[in-house]
């Protein structure tokens, strides 16, 4: 019946013959035949086998949610994830409330409403943040692995996520802004000084997107280090920190191989760490010898030794430098996005761009050369709503990327299942015309009428997201690009070339304008 050293199924006809019926070469382990050939077939099988229990398992979890009915075996959507576009993303939050992808077998459910992505961000038992498949390997996993000790506050939950941010908010307060901003105001004087001097070396329009991000670098690691590190590591911080960003793609190639994108990211990481640890021992030092506090560091140095601190007091010099560097991650990216888009929003709306300076005229009475301080920004509201609402139209965090803790209920007929990947998608709700009508438009004064649909509905309003881990660096953030352009606005005209992709959006971990946007500076006074 069964020939087995051609492992084919063969019957003997009534006649007696043998004649083969299905000459199919069946697996061996059917056949009980050995070698090589036994290993392919069992092989097939196994591999045959994962596939089908791949398809199965995916559509198990998809249930009746829109998305691919098949998912391509393995990689899933990857070749899709890594090269996103706005306009995919669209087309997906017009699928559904809920949609389903997979890559690399990791599942993910993106949720396009407003109730849905607050239900996400504000559900610490059910989900939490994980950001991009890569943070964690980004952000030095054996700390995050072995000692659970998250100097990266994103990845902590409950209790210990809110003890460690309660420590974190002194960095925040008003008293530390108004020490950041002097130091804002200075790293941006220098930065224009270099953007005029070489659009005058040069004709043409320059692309704004290196130096904008090099203008961020610079002024975060100063607010962050002050003088506890030496001008060349800020280069290098620079230079190698576009590795951190190309690697923040939504799922990467798993395994972080020397020459992947993630390898690479690892590399640029440990060049900064190394000096924000040092800054951090340069800065206990400082603090010890009695010096006054100039930068973020000296403040948190000198709260942990006041006596009425409570809470942990020791932080060695690579927790402290994690720290920074999780603030760094956190903020280059967003804040390039943020800032990039306020010059291209300024220069494509000259009406704007004349009640910024308006304003300014008013509060600073033409004396451009003053620095700015917190006082002066509070009496600039037309300043702070162009800023929000650039940052509407343009949100450089599009979505959070968050993990289903354990089987997550997030609607009646649908549980995400435990470890899925659940995306509560942010531009939906920015964007929602019922909230912002002709929410394409980019019009500052919805902010300024207390009774306006956007100031009634903050709930929209998901920029620095929603919940326990609602962005800790809003007034930060916010204040230094609006104080960016504030400077800009009064010091430099800048005329944007526009090409066709300068209203097309790149998404690279945040948005930016396809074209990288180009800007012609010249000096305004
Ligand atoms: C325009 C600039 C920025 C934008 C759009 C932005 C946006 C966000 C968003 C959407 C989240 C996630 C919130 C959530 O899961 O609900 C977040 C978290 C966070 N951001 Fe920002 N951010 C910006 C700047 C900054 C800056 C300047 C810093 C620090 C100096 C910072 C530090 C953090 C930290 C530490 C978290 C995690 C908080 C936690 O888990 O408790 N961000 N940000």
């Amino acid at each position: 019946m069964f020939d087995k050293s051609s492992s084919s199924v063969s019957v003997s006809s009534p006649t007696g013959s043998t004649s083969s019926v299905v000459n199919f070469p069946f697996p061996s382990f059917l056949s009980s035949t050995s070698g090589s050939s036994s290993w392919f077939y069992t092989t097939l099988a196994i591999v045959a086998s994962l596939l089908v229990l791949e398809q199965t398992v995916y559509r198990y979890k998809k249930r009746h949610l829109p998305g691919p009915k098949w998912t391509i075996p393995i990689i899933g959507q990857f070749a899709d994830s890594l090269s996103p576009t706005l306009e995919n993303y669209k087309s997906q939050w017009a699928s559904g409330a809920l949609s389903a992808v997979s890559v690399f077998n990791i599942f993910i459910v993106i949720a396009s409403t407003n109730d849905y992505a607050r239900k996400i961000m504000n559900s610490p038992t059910f989900a939490e943040p994980c950001l991009v498949q890569s943070a964690k390997q980004v952000l030095l996993p054996e700390n995050w692995r072995v000692l659970r000790i998250a100097h990266t506050l994103v990845f902590l939950s409950g209790k210990s996520h809110v003890e460690y941010r309660r420590g974190l908010n002194s960095l925040f307060t008003r008293k530390a802004l108004g020490m950041y901003v002097a130091i804002q105001d200075l790293i941006a004087r220098q930065h224009f000084a270099k953007w005029l001097a070489a659009s005058a070396a040069n004709s043409k329009p320059q692309v704004i997107m290196w130096v904008a991000r090099d203008l961020n670098m610079e002024t975060s690691l100063r607010v962050f280090c002050g003088n506890h590190i030496p001008d060349h590591a800020f280069k290098e911080i620079s230079d190698k920190y576009w590795a951190i960003t190309a690697a923040l793609e939504l799922v990467n190639f798993p395994l972080a191989l020397p020459g992947t994108k993630v390898w690479k990211a690892i590399q640029a990481r440990k060049v900064a760490l190394k000096w924000l640890a040092l800054a951090a021992r340069n800065s206990k030092a400082a603090m010890a010898a009695g010096r006054e506090p100039e930068c973020m560091l000296d403040e948190w140095v000198r709260d942990l030794s006041d006596p009425n601190y409570k809470g942990r007091s020791e932080f060695s010099d690579h927790e402290m430098s994690m720290v920074l560097f999780s603030f760094l991650f956190a903020s280059q990216d967003a804040m390039s996005s943020g800032l990039i888009y306020g010059f291209q929003h300024l220069a494509d709306n000259p009406d704007i761009l004349a009640k910024v300076r308006e304003e300014q005229e008013k509060v600073r009475g033409g004396n451009y050369d003053k620095p700015i301080t917190l006082e002066m920004m509070d009496q600039m509201p037309y300043l702070k709503a162009f800023v929000k609402e650039s940052l509407r139209v343009k949100p450089p965090v599009t979505m959070v990327p968050y993990t289903a803790l354990k089987a997550f209920p997030i609607a009646e007929d649908y549980t995400v299942p435990a470890g899925a990947m659940v995306i509560p998608s942010v531009y939906p709700s920015l964007h929602d015309e019922a909230v912002f009508p002709e929410s394409e438009k980019l019009m500052p004064e919805r902010w300024l009428d207390e009774k306006s649909l956007a100031n009634q509905n903050p709930k929209n309003y998901l920029v620095f997201g929603s919940g326990p881990h609602k962005c800790i660096g809003i007034e930060y953030a916010t204040m230094n690009i609006a104080l960016v352009l504030a400077n800009a606005a009064v010091l430099m005209n800048w005329e944007h070339h526009r090409t066709p992709d300068s209203d097309e959006v790149q998404m690279i971990a945040t948005i930016f304008p396809k074209d990288g946007c180009y800007l012609k500076f010249t000096p305004r006074v």
